[in-house]
């Protein structure tokens, strides 16, 4: 079983556009995938349509979710806080849910080291069930973060190579440098191993293609020394729009979000997250 968190302390770069793509790539491509949404905003619960009620007394998701995992090393394993994805894609995901009551949970769950390392150990009960684990982290350096990037074999790190998510990747690296990987060496894991930054939301304009794009990955390469994957994720109207569906249900429209697989499996941007995938299962030495 192999764990790679999508992770960049920036905001809106396309981390959770990201995360639940390419985990249907993996479960297109027959590999058993386990989706993890670990950011309070809860994007990728609601992106894999978990989220179809109107209202909070008619959802589950805040009693059961991936905070409960966090809790106690006692009490709340995966197989019952697991929810099977709604019509997102075929064959349907696995997903750990996240609920906006996180943020509530954060200052208690903060408190304690031994939080940061439960997710790893009930993950480690169920390592012969899944293939790869996908995480969706926050764009903060909060509790959440910490596990996920605790809780990683790989990181990859989404961004649009603009200033300002260029600006941002000093900061993932110390952080990864001077905390996570100390967090990690006590418990005796590996350091993370950073997979590469993921260009993302990237302008299909020639001109910028031909000019800008190769100068902004090699400012990244020798200014930041990070590694950049070859696959890019481009910015396009399909993998917005396919996460904007609704169903009519009499008088009421309901979010009715699907993966880019399941909205247009002939899509420009399905094949880019097919070839990620085939980079990703290349670089963890799954073939
Ligand atoms: N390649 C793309 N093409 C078009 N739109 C995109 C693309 N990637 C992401 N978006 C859109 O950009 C917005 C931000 O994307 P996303 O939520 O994936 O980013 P994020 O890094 O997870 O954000 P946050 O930091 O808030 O968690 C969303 O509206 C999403 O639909
Ligand atoms: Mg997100």
């Amino acid at each position: 079983m192999k764990t790679i968190v999508f992770y960049h302390n920036k905001g809106g770069v396309g981390k959770t556009t990201a995360s639940i793509n390419l985990a249907t790539a993996l479960q297109c491509l027959d590999y058993r995938v386990l989706l993890i949404d670990l950011d309070a905003q809860a994007n990728a619960t609601f992106a894999t349509g978990l989220v179809k009620f109107q209202f909070d007394e008619e959802d589950d998701i805040k009693a059961r979710n991936v905070s409960h995992l966090l809790e106690s090393s006692e009490f709340h394993f995966i197989p019952e806080i697991v929810r099977r994805s709604q019509h997102f894609s075929k064959p349907e995901l696995d997903i750990i849910p996240a609920h906006v009551d996180l943020i509530e949970k954060q200052d208690k769950l903060n408190k304690y080291i031994t939080t940061r390392t439960r997710l790893h150990k009930k993950l480690k009960l169920v390592e012969d069930q899944y293939d790869f684990v996908i995480i969706d982290a926050p764009p903060s350096r909060d509790v959440y973060a910490q596990v996920a990037l605790i809780t990683a074999d790989y990181l990859i790190i989404p961004s649009d190579l603009k200033p300002f998510a260029n600006q941002g990747l000093p900061t993932v690296r110390q952080f990864i440098t001077e905390e996570i990987n100390e967090i990690r060496q006590s418990t005796g894991k590996d350091n993370l191993k950073i997979l590469g930054i993921l260009p993302s939301k990237v302008s299909t304009n020639p001109r910028y293609l031909d000019y800008v794009f190769p100068r902004q990955k090699n400012t990244v390469i020798e200014q930041y020394g990070l590694p950049i994957l070859n696959s890019i994720i481009f910015e396009r109207t399909a993998l917005s729009n396919c996460l904007n569906q609704t169903l009519e249900v009499g008088d009421l429209l309901y979010p009715d979000p699907k993966s880019i697989f399941m909205f247009d499996s002939k899509s420009e941007s399905a094949k880019e997250f097919t070839k990620l995938a085939e980079e990703v299962l290349h670089k963890v030495g799954m073939n």
